[in-house]
Formats: structure tokens, sequence, C-alpha cells
């Protein structure tokens, strides 16, 4: 049993293996929050909280002769705005009667085995017995709000996640002005926050910074999560580092705009609130009706942000990530978009096939430009039928012909997508997301289909799902190429327009709920112009997401990092593109660029016309070494060794067998220094007893007339070291000269 109450304190104890969760029922029937940390034995937490006078704080009526009780300081569970605390509320009610607030009272509560799942949300799953959830119902008396907060414990993952269902048990109409997932109060400490913040081309960029005092929002309003800021934060110890110390994670599983407020207050306590975000939102609830918000999954680890890393990649691919594909071994892939962009024809692709499967690769993905008249990026979009003048005869010959030369077909679609030049948009021009009377925003020439209209939702799924019927498609590339603006669906009557944001996302959720259940056997990767919808919602659907359009290796190692905090490498989509990159110019190894994109999905996105046979032949060995490096890589436990800021010359990442029997060290020199002493990094996630022989190494784009790598001068190389020693002393690489230069370590435990 996880979780347990006791009436004689009106405490509920929620526990799992490693963490307490303590929530507690006020003598006004309020929901306070004790405690979340570290796990402590039964006791009732209230004791930390003394009831102080603070200025300017109100008191509940019927307290009012104890100035000591305030709502504005006590630690909540779902804090309500307009009742007594002035800090960032996760409700925010109004009624038709024009009253706003909400005072919500514990109602009872029941405990659960299992996990519930949510009707139009994507929710995490639970294995029989792995499971249990409490539902709390709190009313308001007022309005008639119930709400029902839901925390589903996964004792052995160490993650609590939560949710909330609100519903109109009046006889009258309810607006949900705001109405977040889950807030916490964390009411002693000093925090640092985590966020992981970026652009186009750059996502998820680490940045740490001491919580000072105000409201820190970590937020979308672009109608996706976003290239700029993802819904997955952690507050840490100012002390905490990737092996020690507090660190608690809040991450949204939510793909639309989100709002994340962090909040230091007059007390120094924080309160962090996660949900969807407020902006252009208002939802109807008349009586009878439900909103269900996104779940937020919660962890929390004393031990640093690795543990916090290893929490979320083992929950994501045990619960969330589709199950069908989570340990299946993926096709290495090559895809024709940074080789050919929209310039192609039948001709060309087979090019393309012929020499990737002469190398080795698996499957290939013909990227965006296929359909209606595509030639360039400015028409067509929603028209997914085959450009013929481009692919004669369409897709059936063009695929069965990739088929014969032993490769798995995909393609690329941006379904949510409508060209104002396109035969969907002259039938449908209500279809897009325009606002009455003026000329909408465009963003690459394109508009954005209302997804919260369902004759959208089921156009799609019937034109896409008769592709999928049609033609021999074993992976989808879902891309969405922009942000929203003019948000206002023509299918939704006036006063329910702040419902389209959220309505638009659960159109998106519905279309790929219905795909992937009718099609498990299609690979479906998630992209948005790269990593621009990155998040747990996503993953619930797609095991995969194309982590950035930015596929300069060096570039990448910022950007894979960043995402490791929070998402695991099966779900990062990495190609090795050609040199110079793309996108910077930039010349880098072919084997650094290899050794950056195995950490990811692998794949190729280039012209092999333009490759040397050496490259031809390291595709190879690429591919083979990727092969027998998958269970390590894609099921190993992940470290980041060394980042951006630890050493200013390298960066280092690891993988390790959960029974440390192999360890993978990957390492790319980022700025060569003359003069320099080695290369100095600690192994992590060993045996210390067992001892470790270094099996086998490559060292790649490593110039060695400059009195670079002489390995022959490394005797420890073919010596055992124990598992102690290369934790806790480490490991030392000479110099390495040249641009870019890389290594790959693979460590064999030897009893
Ligand atoms: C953005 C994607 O991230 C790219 O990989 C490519 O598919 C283009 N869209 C195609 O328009």
């Amino acid at each position: 049993m996880s979780i347990h109450y006791s009436d004689e304190t009106k405490t509920i104890t929620l526990n799992t293996k490693s963490t307490t969760y303590q929530l507690q029922v006020d003598s006004c029937g309020h929901l306070l929050h004790l405690y979340y940390g570290k796990r402590i034995p039964g006791d009732c937490m209230d004791y930390q909280y003394i009831p102080m006078d603070h200025g300017f704080s109100p008191n509940p009526y019927g307290l009012r002769w104890n100035r000591r009780i305030s709502m504005d300081v006590l630690p909540q569970e779902y804090a309500c705005a307009n009742t007594g605390d002035f800090r960032t509320p996760a409700l925010e009610l109004s009624t038709d009667a024009g009253a706003y607030g909400a005072d919500l009272i514990y109602q009872g509560h029941r405990i659960e085995p299992g996990k519930l799942s949510l009707e139009t949300l994507p929710a995490a799953r639970a294995a029989d017995g792995e499971c249990e959830t409490l539902l709390v119902d709190l009313s308001d008396e007022v309005s008639g709000l119930r709400v029902q907060l839901r925390y589903a414990v996964y004792e052995a993952r160490d993650v609590i996640v939560r949710s909330a269902v609100l519903t109109n048990g009046g006889a009258s109409g309810l607006w949900l002005e705001r109405a977040a997932s889950a807030s916490i109060d964390i009411p002693f400490g000093s925090w640092e926050l985590i966020n992981f913040h970026g652009r186009h081309m750059m996502e998820r960029v680490e940045e740490r910074e001491r919580l000072t005092h105000g409201v820190h929002t970590i937020s979308s309003r672009r109608g996706a999560s976003s290239h700029q800021h993802n819904p997955f934060v952690v507050l840490c110890e100012r002390s905490a580092t990737e092996d020690s110390g507090e660190c608690l994670g809040v991450m949204l599983a939510y793909s639309g705009s989100f709002r994340i407020d962090v909040e230091l207050d007059q007390l120094n306590s924080v309160r962090a609130v996660a949900g969807i975000n407020d902006a252009q939102f208002r939802w109807r609830l008349n009586p009878g009706d439900s909103f269900e918000t996104p779940e937020v999954f919660l962890a929390f680890t004393a031990n640093g942000l690795t543990e916090l890393s290893h929490i979320y990649h083992n929950f994501l691919r045990g619960s969330v990530i589709p199950a069908r594909w989570v340990n299946c071994r993926r096709p290495v892939l090559i895809n024709n978009w940074e080789a050919t962009y929209i310039d192609f024809d039948a001709e060309k692709i087979l090019a393309i096939a012929r020499k990737a499967a002469a190398m080795g690769v698996e499957m290939f993905v013909l990227d965006d430009g296929w359909f209606g008249h595509r030639d360039d990026d400015n028409s067509s979009l929603g028209d997914w039928f085959v450009n013929e003048r481009k692919l004669p005869g369409g897709l059936a010959p063009l695929i069965a012909s990739i088929n014969e030369l032993g490769l798995k077909f995909g393609i690329w679609i941006e379904p949510e997508m409508v060209s104002e030049d396109s035969e969907l948009f002259r039938a449908h021009p209500d279809w897009a997301l325009t606002v009455p009377g003026r000329a909408p925003s465009m963003c690459r020439n394109q508009m954005v289909l209302d997804m919260a209209n369902p004759a959208v939702v089921e156009h799609l799924y019937q034109v896409i799902s008769n592709l999928l019927r049609t033609q021999h498609i074993e992976y989808i590339k879902w891309d969405m190429n922009r942000n929203m603006t003019d948000v206002y669906s023509h299918a939704l009557p006036v006063e329910r327009q702040g419902e389209t944001f959220h309505r638009y996302i659960l159109g998106v959720y519905e279309l790929a709920r219905r795909l992937t259940a009718e099609f498990p056997d299609v690979l479906f990767e998630g992209c948005s112009g790269g990593g621009g919808r990155f998040d747990a919602g996503m993953l619930h659907y797609f095991p995969q997401i194309w982590c950035s359009d930015d596929s300069d290796a060096i570039e990448r190692l910022e950007i894979q990092r960043g995402t490791s905090f929070g998402y695991p490498v099966s779900a990062v989509g990495a190609h090795l593109s050609a040199s110079p990159n793309e996108q910077t110019g930039r010349a880098a190894p072919f084997g650094t660029r290899a050794i950056v994109a195995m950490s990811g999905t692998f794949g190729y996105e280039l012209d092999p016309d333009k490759l040397t046979d050496e490259e031809k032949d390291s595709v190879r060995e690429q591919i083979a070494r990727f092969d027998r490096y998958y269970d390590l890589i894609q099921r190993g436990d992940y470290y980041r060794l060394a980042g951006p800021d630890d050493n200013g010359r390298f960066q280092a990442w690891q993988f390790a067998a959960p029974d440390g029997s192999q360890a993978l060290v990957n390492l790319v020199v980022t700025h060569t220094r003359a003069n320099f002493g080695g290369i100095h990094f600690r192994l992590k996630g060993l045996e210390p007893n067992a001892m470790y022989k270094l099996a086998e190494h490559r060292f790649e784009g490593c110039r060695t007339e400059f009195e670079s790598l002489r390995m022959d001068d490394m005797a420890h190389c073919a010596q055992p070291i124990s598992g102690a020693s290369l934790m806790y002393a480490g490991y030392t690489l000479p110099r390495m000269g040249g641009d870019y230069p890389s290594a790959q370590l693979l460590f064999v435990r030897q009893n």
C-alpha cells in the first residue's frame, strides 16, 4: 500500500520507494500540502507550520478571530484565486452571476488500485499492481464547482502523476478562467530553477538560475509546447549537482500552450503551478459538464540531477511511450530533406535509396514535396495526393522499387496545416484558423487548420488512414511547421472561442490516437520544425520526435544534452548530415557526426552520392556498430559526464548497462587547444568492485600530426581497471588535435 490515511491527523500520505508526499485536511476543510521530499516514516508533518500573524494576509471568515491562519501563507494543494490567497492560483473561476473565485472544501477521498485514464488527453499507463490512485473530492459551495484531484502513485518508479477533473455540479453556468493541472507548495529551502529554453534550431538548452522573489513563468502561447520553452522544469537545491542534492521535477504531459509558474513569495516559500496556459483560455462548464486537465509527472530525488533524469527516462519509457515501440529496434533511416529539399523526382529519390541500401541503411523516408503541386514551400499543404509530375504512377511504384532494394518506406506529412494555394483551402476556407474580417498572419505561407473542428479531424483521419491502408508505408514523420495566430474557430460559437487553443490540441490527440491505434505497426515520428513540440504528450502517441532542425553535430551536443534532462535517448530523432553543415556551415569529422547521431534514433540525412568511398565504408561500419551498441544506448542509463560549462574543451556522455556490465563513453572535443593537458573524465554507473577493460575504442577526426593521440603511450588501455578507479579517479586520454575530434570507448566488465 503506497497511500495511507490517518483519521486522527486527517493526513493522507503517499509513499514511493524513496519519497513521501503528504496532504492534510485542516479544520476549515481546506486541503493543505504538508510535505514532498525524501521518504520519511509515518509522521504528521504539520508540526512544521507554526501559525503566525502576517500583515495584510486575509483570514477565513470562520477563523476571523484567529489572525494567525491565512490561506495566503498556508501550503496548499490546489490554490484558488479571490478567496484569501494572493499567490499564483491553480484555479480561477467565474460564474454566470459574475462572481469570481472559489473556496474549495474537502468532501472526501478514496483510494483505488491501478491508474485512471483520461478520456480526452494522453495519460500515463500502469501495469497491474504497479500503481495506486488517490482521488480527493473538493467542492465550492457557492458556485457548485466540484474538483477531483487525482494522484497516481508509482511506488517503484518514484513518480506521482497529478491531474484534476473539474465538474459543474451546480445549476448555472461556470467559466474556467484558469484550471491548472497541479500546484505544489514547497515552504522551506533555497532553490534554483532549471528550465529548457531555446529557439528554432536550438531547442531545450539548460538554463539554471537562483530562484529570486516574484513569479518566474516558463510558458508557451504559441499553440504548441514550443521551441522556446519546454513544459518541464526542475527545482533543485542550490548545491545540487549531477550526483547529489535535492531535485524536484515538474513535467507537464501537454503539447499546446502551457504555463508553469514558479513563485518565490514573501516568506520564501515556493509555489509551482503547471497547466494549460490561461492566455486566450476560457472554458465553459454548463451544469453537469466536466473538464480534464493534462497530467503532471512529479518526481523527487535527493541524489542529484542524473538520478532525476533516470527517473523520467524510465517512467516515460515504461509508462508513457507506446509499449509496442519502446524496446523495439527501430530502423536506421535515410531522409532526403537535406539532400534534395523539395526539388526531387523519382529518379533522384531512387538514386539516394539505391546508394543507401548498398550501405546498409534500412528505411527510406520521403520528406516534404511529394504531394499537390508542391514545387516550393508556398503551396499544397492539405492536398495529400501524389504529385505525379515528380512521381509518375504515384507512390506505389516508388515504394515497390524501394522495398525491392530491401528498404522500408516512410513518408512525411503535415496534417495540421493548409496552404492558401490548395484545393483543400479553396473547398473549405472556414477550416483554417482565421479571425473574421482580418487577413491572417502567414508563416511559411501557410495557415493552421482548425483541429478544434471535429469535421477537420475526421477529414484528416480519412485521408491519412486511406494513405496507410492503400500504400505500404511503415513510418510517418508528422510535422507541424508554424505556430498559431488568428486563433478563432469557425466551428465554435462566439462565447466559446476561449476554448479553441485547447480544443485544437484535443483534436491533434484524437487524430494521433485513432491513427496509431489502427496502424500500430507504423512507426510515427513527431516533428515541429524540429523539436518545437517535444513533450510527454506527443510521446504518448509517437515514440520518437525529430529533436531539432539543427543537424550540426556540435550544436546538437547542447540540444541533445538539454533534452536528456527529461527525455530518454530512444525518443530523440537524430541524423548524421552533410559537412559543411546545412544550417551552420561548420565542418565536422564524419565519425564525430556519427557518434552524436547514434545518441538518438540514428539515421542519415544527406546525399550518399556526395560521400567518398571511405565514408560509404564508414556508414556500413557505423550501422553495424549502432546495432552492436543498440541495447546499451537505447536501454542503458544515460550519464552527462561533461557539459559545455564543465571544462571549456570537450563534452562527454555515457551509457551504462543497468547491471553494470558495460559502459559506452562518448566524447567530442569542442575547443581544441595547444599545449593542454590530457582529457580527463570519470565514468559512472559501474560496479565498484568489478574489473573493466577497454574492449573497443574509436577516435574520430584526430589530426595525429599535431602531436595528438598516441594510443601507444596509453599503457592503461590494455589493462583491466576497477570500476571504483574508473568512477572515483577517472580515466585520461591524451589531448586530441584537429577540428572536433571525438572518441567512443566501450568498457566491458571482466568478472
Ligand atoms: C521541418 C522539419 O523539421 C524538417 O526536417 C523537414 O521535414 C521540413 N519541415 C519540411 O518542410
